[in-house]
């Protein structure tokens, strides 16, 4: 099964272009030209400040031919990796969009933050806490904006669940459960860059897992998380009759099979607030159920979707009492104009352009980074563990 977390990211309005000063260019490169990087151009292209001058890929030919497939020419892509791109001084470059797999992202962000280079880079994090937190020191040493690529947030959706907790109708929150999955949707759209060990890193657990994740601790500001019990498994992926492989890759794919896909986490944040977590590319269930946020006022339910990819399912509805009556309120679905991936990169160029704070800052996604690491630590021990994220 495709993955169809893509599906109408990238719809630039000529509306937002109005907005922008297209008198100064800045000069951006994509380091990793696979199937991410296709959504980075594109909306690149689409805005009127952009010079896109070069590109890097371990493979050789492939940027060439990424540039070619998006008719852009006199792109530079004569580079072994992104340790070359970066040292070619003659490119001057404002910014890079770090589009490789995750066992890659710290690397190649450390290398584009020392040079003194603004950074966008793609979800997960990183794959251990030990990596964030070395991206986020070199993050500090350069004075850069480093943006992480949570796109669902820049959804006015996921933004109104924030807006509904700091209303205060819920009340103090005590409980949340989030996550969701899907039946058979282990990603490998384009080969195996999400399910090996050696590229990947971890699985559902972070590819997914990270916007479930964003989506209730960027609505509650993201309070410290502190022990976390988890688990984690690969019944699926590493099944040779798993039938949402090609069939003529199974035996392949299941061998190479190296992360989780499915994980399950009881989390202790700061707050005195239970966060009870599940995600799975593979399960023998529709869903395993909706995000809700338990408060001592009211609480929230925000649908699943049947492909999680970290968007709101449905209208979300709130459970609260009024003048001594149990009631719901619906909260209607926004239509949203713009593209969530161009909103992406706007908001990206817009923090560089107007040295403001990064849109989805380091700071918050640290902590999205210490639970995923812990669950894995936890699932390892197979027992609770402590997260420690030190001041940075
Ligand atoms: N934001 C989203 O909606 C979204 C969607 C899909 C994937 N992603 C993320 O994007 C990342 C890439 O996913 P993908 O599907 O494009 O993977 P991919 O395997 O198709 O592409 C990654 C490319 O990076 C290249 N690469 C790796 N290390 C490099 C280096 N040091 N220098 C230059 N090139 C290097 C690889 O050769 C490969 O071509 C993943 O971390 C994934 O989680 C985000």
């Amino acid at each position: 099964m495709a993955d169809k977390s893509m599906d109408g990211l990238n719809t630039f309005t000529a509306e937002a272009e109005k907005k922008v000063d297209g008198g100064r260019k800045l000069r951006v490169a994509i380091i990793g030209c696979g199937w991410i990087a296709g959504s980075h151009i594109k909306s690149y292209m689409a805005q009127p400040d952009v010079e896109i001058v070069a590109g890097a890929d371990l493979i050789p030919g492939k940027a060439a031919e990424f540039f070619k497939k998006y008719g852009l020419e006199g792109v530079k892509t004569d580079y072994a990796n992104d340790e070359e791109l970066i040292a070619d001084k003659s490119l001057n470059l404002d910014a890079v969009s770090v589009c490789t797999y995750n066992r890659q992202h710290a690397p190649c962000a450390i290398h584009a933050l020392n040079a003194g280079i603004n950074v966008l880079l793609e979800k997960p994090f990183t794959v251990t806490l030990e990596e964030a937190i070395e991206v986020v020191k070199a993050e500090k040493r350069s004075g850069k904006v480093l943006s992480i690529g949570f796109q669902p947030r820049l959804d006015a959706n996921m933004q109104k669940i924030g807006e509904i907790v700091r209303s205060g109708v819920l009340g103090k929150i005590y409980y949340i459960q989030t996550g969701g999955g899907r039946r058979r949707g282990i990603p490998t759209p384009f080969g195996t860059s999400f399910i090996e060990d050696s590229t990947a890193g971890l699985g559902a657990l972070a590819d997914i897992g990270c916007y479930s994740l964003d989506m209730v601790l960027n609505a509650i500001g993201y309070p410290k998380p502190l022990t976390v019990t988890g688990y984690k498994s690969d019944f699926f992926g590493k099944d040779p009759n798993y039938c949402g492989y090609r069939a003529d890759k199974r035996a392949e794919y299941a061998e190479k099979f190296g992360v989780d896909d499915f994980a399950a986490a009881f989390i202790r944040l700061e707050g005195g607030i239970i966060l009870d977590f599940r995600i799975a590319w593979a399960m023998n269930m529709d869903t395993p159920g909706d995000t809700i946020i338990l408060g001592t006022k009211g609480g929230l339910r925000i649908p699943s979707t049947e492909c999680w990819n970290g968007s709101v399912g449905g209208p979300m509805k709130i459970y609260h009492e009024v003048a001594g009556m149990q009631v719901e309120t619906e909260v209607p679905i926004i239509k949203m104009k713009e593209g969530l991936f161009d909103l992406k990169i706007r908001s990206f160029l817009d923090a560089i352009k107007n040295g403001t704070p990064a849109p989805v800052p380091s700071s918050q996604i640290i902590y999205n980074q210490a639970i995923l690491d812990g669950i894995a630590r936890s699932a390892v021990a197979g027992r609770e563990v402590e997260i420690n994220v030190p001041e940075l």
